[in-house]
């Protein structure tokens, strides 16, 4: 069975601070959670010193994005060396906020997966719908569209393809308060894993997680995990205190055990 991976995307909140009391406050708490991997993505300014704080811990440390390039001219950008200097476990590409706030295409998407592929940096792929899309029956048209310009020279004997895992965000779902019901979001799960059957390998898209994202929280947690096609949640307002973040990480290790038995 695929292990559940819970993982807060910080955005551009809580200060160094913030970021390192929260740290504080989970980490003697989440030792029991074997069964779950649990990231944060803070903001770069807060990898070297949160990276420090969680060593020793199960809690791993990630980027929210990352440059296509190596090194040089590029004002503002930060590379991959960079990320794995700081022990940055994952990278998260592709969210919708980069897609609309800073026009990332799918091809520059794909650029960053295969720079990530390349290294040890685990890529938390982003692919979601808009509401217009949803409402015009586009959903699966444009996951297929998002993944395939994705993977475009990625294929299944690509050096660490076995690191990506998949986070499907409906725009809609994101920050709004409006999750996916648990039927919407295995459709479109078992939909990303028979893609990835398609364009990997059989053994290839069992192995890879896909995350959900979009207006997760506490209560509504449980019957989303418990779909057979969501193994974790990438996780953005909920993850920004402690108590709710850890009472997700609570109830998926809960029905991780269950599932199990
Ligand atoms: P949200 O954000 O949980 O606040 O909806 C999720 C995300 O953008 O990753």
């Amino acid at each position: 069975m695929r292990k559940y991976l819970i993982a807060g995307n910080w955005k551009m909140n809580l200060t160094v601070q913030e970021g390192k009391q929260f740290l504080i406050d989970i980490k003697d708490q989440i030792n029991s959670f074997h069964n779950v991997e649990i990231l944060v993505c803070p903001p770069y300014t807060h990898l070297d010193s949160l990276s420090r704080l969680a060593q020793g811990s199960n809690i791993c440390i990630g980027s929210q994005d990352v440059s296509t390039e190596s090194n040089g001219a590029y004002t503002g950008e930060i590379s991959t060396d960079m990320l794995s200097e700081l022990n940055c476990k994952y990278c998260i590409i592709g969210h919708s906020e980069r897609r609309q706030y800073h026009q990332e295409s799918d091809q520059l998407i794909n650029k960053k997966l295969t720079k990530l592929l390349a290294t040890n940096i685990s890529p938390i792929l982003c692919v979601g719908e808009s509401l217009a899309d949803r409402e015009s029956d586009q959903t699966f048209d444009v996951i297929k569209r998002q993944l395939t310009n994705a993977f475009n020279s990625i294929n299944k004997d690509t050096v660490n393809i076995q690191n990506l895992v998949i986070a499907y965000e409906p725009v809609w779902a994101i920050g709004t308060g409006k999750v996916a019901t648990p039927f919407q979001g295995q459709e479109v799960h078992s939909f990303i894993r028979n893609l990835l059957k398609e364009t990997l390998s059989d053994e290839l898209a069992d192995h890879i997680q896909i995350l959900y994202g979009g207006s997760v929280n506490p209560a509504n947690i449980e019957d989303l995990i418990k779909q057979e096609d969501i193994d974790g949640a990438l996780i953005g307002g909920s993850s920004l205190k402690s108590d709710t973040f850890l009472s997700i990480i609570k109830s998926s290790s809960q029905v991780y055990e269950l599932s199990k038995s």
